[in-house]
């Protein structure tokens, strides 16, 4: 039997994605049978037993972390604009990163997948880029815009970028005021945003900025630029973001340095550089590992082993706020690739309290807020988040999606301007959460879904792909069970 969602108009799909009670010979959802069914859109027995009176299950078993999506962008990138074939393992095949390799090839560059996460990139070389004849097509991925919107103003080349409603939403004057001031011609009429044209300069001028905002797109799309501009290109962070895009450009040869002082990052880098093909070894996401890892957290008695998880320290901070909110998370076999650190973490089930969790935390988690928000949602006490007035920018307004949806499932929520204030216990659910097209905001209200007292639904998956494509057949191996 299928119990219609609600009746909201703003929640077209969400008869698509209720629950179906069970017979009386309930199976689990086993991987091949998520595949076949689409992600869900099917009417198939999911669930063994009335969601509305459930015990969940233990999460149990090894969760392979599917490869880091920022590393995936830029090392398509930098092996396309390389001299050489480089090879890259464990890429991820989601959408906004197949959206990047198509880019490149629109480029000019020869990008293969020759199958289980094996990529070979020819690249360019110098000056080998071509402006494409078609739109370069972002889909969702703000990264993917962003940073080739680097590589295109450094190129001398001109490129059309264009993207889906949620990307065309978002705002690019960030990026582009500053690649403006390398000589390069934007038409955008006047929006700041997509769709936009980038005319790079014939002799691209140097750098020296401070981005407004804290943001690993705009340092690596200076960066970028600044490959195919003479002298030293300069970013001075204010605070710190991942240093991924520094830490490939050191891989495929560039000359390039980190003045670190706190939290404040000066990059330079060499101009007018030769990259050489390297290849590369994708890490796991720790922006897909935190699902497993706050399911983990928040139904009882799990235990679960995430395997291969990056944890460079601009990326770690989810994990640190958790272990202080009282998670057991411990890394093994720590070891290094790709220049990038690398860990196995076990986690366990038990209880967790509220904290503050100040703004400097976040360049270090600017993705896991809704991940944390739920855990928040079951740990004793409040959780107060500081300065996450960019949440608002993101694939959707992260911030009001995530108060809307805990509000909706039974939790006291508050959010400000740049602050969020969750007050845990023992959340009802119950509601269908909106998604606004968001992989994050659907991914964290499923785990959600996980422990609350009734089931929680979400109008919307098929997003899930752009960043972790196999999101339910790899928790439905740890014991996951999502209902359709
Ligand atoms: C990313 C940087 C972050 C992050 C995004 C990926 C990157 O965005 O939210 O998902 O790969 O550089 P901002 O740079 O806008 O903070």
């Amino acid at each position: 039997m299928k119990r219609p969602c609600c009746q909201k108009q703003s929640h077209p799909f969400c008869n698509y994605f209720t629950w179906t009670l069970s017979g009386e010979n309930p199976t689990r959802l086993d991987a091949t049978q998520i595949s076949r069914d689409k992600m869900g859109m099917s009417d198939r027995l999911t669930t063994p037993q009335d969601p509305y009176e459930r015990a969940p299950a233990p999460l149990s078993g090894h969760f392979r972390v599917p490869g880091d999506k920022s590393i995936s962008h830029r090392a398509l990138i930098l092996a396309a604009m390389a001299t050489g074939t480089s090879h890259i393992t464990g890429l991820l095949e989601g959408d906004d990163v197949v959206a990047t390799a198509e880019a490149m090839r629109q480029l000019g560059a020869e990008v293969s997948n020759l199958g289980d996460g094996l990529w070979e990139v020819k690249g360019c070389g110098p000056a080998g880029f071509k402006s494409p004849t078609d739109a370069l097509n972002f889909g969702n991925s703000g990264t993917g815009a962003r940073l080739v919107m680097g590589v295109v103003a450094g190129a001398g080349i001109s490129a059309e970028f264009t993207g889906d409603a949620s990307l065309s939403r978002r705002p690019m004057a960030r990026v582009t005021k500053l690649l403006a001031q390398t000589g390069a011609q934007i038409v955008d009429k006047g929006t700041g945003r997509l769709p936009l044209t980038i005319t790079g300069a014939a002799q691209p001028l140097p750098l020296d900025v401070t981005p407004e905002f804290a943001s690993a797109q705009v340092k690596s799309a200076i960066l970028l630029a600044g490959l195919g501009a003479p002298g030293k290109t300069i970013v001075r962070e204010k605070h710190i973001t991942r240093d991924h895009t520094e830490n490939m450009l050191a891989l495929f040869g560039a000359k390039i340095s980190s003045q670190r002082s706190g939290a404040e990052n000066i990059v330079t880098l060499d101009g007018h550089a030769r990259l050489r093909a390297h290849d590369i070894v994708v890490p796991g996401d720790p922006s897909s590992a935190a699902f497993p890892l706050v399911a983990a957290l928040i139904v009882p008695g799990s235990k679960l082993r995430l395997e291969n998880v990056l944890l460079n320290p601009q990326r770690d901070g989810l994990i640190r706020v958790l272990t202080r909110m009282g998670a057991d998370i411990k890394r093994c076999n720590e070891r290094t690739e790709a220049g990038e650190p690398i860990a196995d973490l076990d986690v366990s089930y038990g209880p967790l309290k509220g904290i503050e969790v100040d703004a400097e935390m976040a360049p270090s988690m600017i993705d896991e807020y809704p991940a944390l928000a739920v855990a928040a949602a079951f740990a004793e006490g409040t959780t107060h988040m500081a300065g996450i007035g960019e949440l608002r920018v993101k694939e959707s307004d992260r911030l009001a999606a995530v108060e809307v949806g805990l509000r909706e499932n039974g939790v006291r929520v508050e959010a400000g301007t740049d602050s969020l204030s969750v007050s845990g216990g023992s959340p009802m659910g119950g509601a269908c959460v909106t998604t606004h097209d968001d992989h994050r905001i659907a991914m964290a209200f499923l785990v959600m879904g996980l422990a609350t007292q009734k089931s929680v639904r979400v109008d919307d998956t098929t997003m899930i792909a752009t960043s972790f494509p196999n999101f339910f057949e790899a928790m439905a191996g740890i014991g996951a069970r999502f209902g359709i």
